[in-house]
């Protein structure tokens, strides 16, 4: 099975979608559509990708359990895993609009991967 990863390639992209996270309505209502922060409240490193449905998304470095928000776009939950290959599920599931202190349910710097779905 193909398996997609958060890459240190994404963090340069990650940038321009920081420039107007909020200019971009379009891109808030792509199914897959994930934001991603190392600390709570959206702040410390931060990433957006579109990421496959239904696929085990293992997160790499500097991602790997450190992301303390977690925000799926509209129309996208997602279920989080403690290890990078969806084994072991943590939590009850993040929709729209996300978690923004995951520290209040105990996933904070836990998720190793998750897997959204519409
Ligand atoms: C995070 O946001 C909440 C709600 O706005 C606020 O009460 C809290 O002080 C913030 N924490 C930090 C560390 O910024």
């Amino acid at each position: 099975m193909a398996k997609y990863a958060f890459t240190a390639l994404f963090t340069l992209f990650a940038a321009q979608a920081l420039a107007a996270p909020s200019a971009n309505p379009i891109e808030k209502r792509t199914p897959g559509g994930i934001y991603i922060c190392t600390d709570i409240n959206w702040s410390g490193e931060c990433g957006y990708k579109v990421q496959p449905l239904n696929t085990c998304i293992h997160l790499d470095d500097p991602w790997y359990h450190t992301i303390s928000s977690f925000g799926p776009d509209q129309g996208t939950s997602c279920q989080m895993y403690s290890d990078k290959n969806c084994n072991f599920p943590i939590g009850s599931g993040i929709g729209y609009p996300g978690v923004a202190d995951m520290t209040k349910d105990g996933l904070n710097d836990q998720v190793g991967a998750f897997k959204c779905h519409t």
